[in-house]
């Protein structure tokens, strides 16, 4: 899987948490490639959800699709490892939220996983300068995080091309991944920008048919 490809990735955030391993296997049959898996701690973000000891659950039992872990959370190194030991692929977090941004990213490597930096809408692209050669994946945010179901700020487009250029001016592979309120009105706009990750969590698991959801995304992205 490389980031040539268009990958839809679920927020687990709106998932029915009662029955989380079950909805992760409905939606990754109903055609979804990642698992995006979103961490908060009530601190750093208003709201709490999951920590490593679901993912390793998951794990345990039996899922074995890509997980991609959004940290919303501060202090980031002893959970990232967590995360890493817990069966995580990739983790994202965000620069504001750790002491030293190049040393959080080294042990996310070190741990074995992929690595992303999440952007903020008040967040210029500039924070990516020094760090864009050693990371994996940009997550642009088109929220503020904390919630699901929030409208796409439209400002995110622009920077969606922007960002894209950056990553064509690299020569290694970074994942562009967009995150929040993406929806069967705003993905297209998003995919002709250049984003090859769209989580979308309300839109996917408050939706009746994640199949015909799924496929219609893939139509509006390919
Ligand atoms: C927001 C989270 C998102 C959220 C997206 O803080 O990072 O991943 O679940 O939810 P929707 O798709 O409903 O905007
Ligand atoms: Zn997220």
């Amino acid at each position: 899987m490389n980031s040539k490809s268009l990958l839809i990735a679920p927020s687990i955030l709106s998932a029915n948490f009662a029955r989380l391993g079950e909805e992760i296997n409905s939606v990754m049959s109903a055609g979804a490639d990642w698992i995006h898996f979103d961490v908060m701690d009530n601190h750093f973000v208003p709201n709490l959800t999951i920590g490593p000891l679901v993912c390793k659950s998951l794990r345990e039992d039996g899922i074995k699709d890509f997980i991609d872990v959004h940290l919303m959370i501060t202090p980031v190194n002893e959970l990232a490892m967590s995360f890493a030991e817990a069966g995580a692929d990739l983790i994202s977090f965000h620069p504001d939220a750790v002491e030293d941004v190049k040393e959080t990213i080294e042990i996310i490597k070190q741990s074995g996983c992929k690595v992303g930096i999440a952007v903020n809408p008040d967040k210029p692209l500039s924070i990516l300068k020094d760090i864009i050669k050693d990371i994996d994946l940009i997550l642009l945010m088109s929220v503020f995080p904390g919630f699901g179901g929030q409208k796409f700020i439209e400002e995110t487009i622009e920077k969606i091309e922007a960002a894209k250029e950056l990553i064509e001016q690299q020569d290694h592979e970074i994942f562009l991944e967009v995150d929040g309120g993406i929806n069967n009105e705003t993905i297209s706009r998003v995919s002709k920008a250049g984003a090859n990750v769209f989580v979308a969590g309300s839109a996917i698991f408050g939706s009746s048919d994640y199949e015909q959801t799924i496929q219609s995304f893939r139509q509006k992205i390919s």
